[in-house]
């Protein structure tokens, strides 16, 4: 009886037991999201310092790989904190990162540019679209590409984010003023697919480009905005999550991977970080607790590459890598 009872307890998806955990140190704060390229490279993250760099081996560590400001003084801009005002536009904030994997381009949301992209060789990323055809951005932060059309979507988390950034009084704030928008690489057009989101901070198109999916980070839920079949242009809640989600991301096999914080305000705002595992019918299948890992630190990123889950926090000065053990 006992090895079997053994063999349980070991291979219960929620035994602190049953998983390692690894650091990759990063240069300075503010990965928010990572990306992999076609050849399994990465991962790649942005920093607060305006910096995408690109994981090259324990060996080597992280190196730079793009910038999204054209002109960014090295020695003003490494290392900055991101929140100066005056320095946050000429070094740049990217954000939210995801690769086209057809034709190798990495796409990019910048806090201060909009939409960008760069290609595999990377360097300067060129702007895609700004603030024109009159409506413009408040906060891009997510970013997601339709598998099968190329299309590019991303959210505008909306004008809270120029009234505060206090997560305590934006979680408060009951703002809907978020928005998807959606931008088309074959007519270089942008649009705006879905209005009256409630911080939308995370995004993900299915792995047959039917649907895309949202992330409402104070309304805890995930959104569906269906793009394909009978129910094309009507949206419905896909998922009602325990706690405040951020990116979602797409698995291989077509689940999706949202991080869920649990947040509490009082006496001070703080967060228990979790993982959820969600399918195409939006039924969570699997919660992995980061709480013995990153405390009481937000987590705005988990995403299954190679059996592994990644884990960014804007927060860690590092990328955590998060195994589960095989029984
Ligand atoms: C954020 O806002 C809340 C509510 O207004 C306030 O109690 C708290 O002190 C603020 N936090 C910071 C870091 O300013
Ligand atoms: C959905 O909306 C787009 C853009 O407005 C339009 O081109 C398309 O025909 C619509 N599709 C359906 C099935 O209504
Ligand atoms: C969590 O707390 C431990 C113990 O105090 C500390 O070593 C670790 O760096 C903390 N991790 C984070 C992500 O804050």
């Amino acid at each position: 009886m006992v090895p079997i009872l053994v063999l349980f307890f070991f291979c219960f998806p929620n035994n602190a037991l049953a998983h390692s955990f690894k650091l990759i140190h990063l240069p300075t704060l503010g990965s928010e999201s990572c990306a992999f390229d076609s050849e399994n490279g990465g991962p790649y993250t942005g920093l607060n310092d305006g910096r995408i760099v690109i994981f090259e081996g324990a060996k080597r560590g992280f190196v730079d790989f793009a910038t999204t400001s054209p002109n960014r003084p090295k020695e003003l801009c490494d290392g900055n904190n991101g929140d100066d005002p005056k320095t946050g536009p000429v070094c740049g904030r990217p954000i939210g990162l995801e690769f086209n994997h057809k034709t190798g381009e990495l796409y990019i949301v910048d806090a201060f540019r909009g939409l960008m992209v760069v290609g595999s060789g990377g360097g300067v990323a060129t702007r895609l679209a700004g603030g024109r055809d009159g409506v413009p951005y408040d906060a891009p932060d997510a970013i997601a590409i339709d598998p099968i059309s190329g299309a590019v979507y991303f959210t505008d988390v909306g004008t809270i984010f120029f009234k505060t950034r206090n997560m305590t009084e934006i979680l408060l704030s009951g703002d809907t003023s978020g928005r998807l928008l959606k931008y088309d690489p074959k007519t270089r057009r942008r649009t705006v697919v879905l209005t009256g989101l409630a911080v939308p901070n995370g995004v993900a198109v299915s792995r047959d480009g039917s649907f895309v999916l949202v992330a409402e980070y104070i309304a805890c839920r995930i959104t569906r905005l269906w793009l394909t079949g009978p129910k094309a242009n009507t949206s419905e809640t896909f998922a009602e999550l325990p706690g405040n989600p951020d990116n979602i991301k797409r698995t291989k096999t077509g689940d999706f991977w949202v991080p869920v914080n649990i947040q509490k305000l009082q006496p001070k705002l703080i967060s228990f970080p979790l993982g959820q595992k969600i399918n195409a019918h939006g039924r969570i299948l699997e919660t992995v607790n980061f709480y013995a890992e990153y405390n009481a630190t937000y987590v705005t990123e988990v995403q299954e590459h190679l059996g592994s889950l990644y884990v960014a926090s804007v927060y860690a000065n590092f990328v955590g890598v998060y195994r589960r053990l095989q029984c």
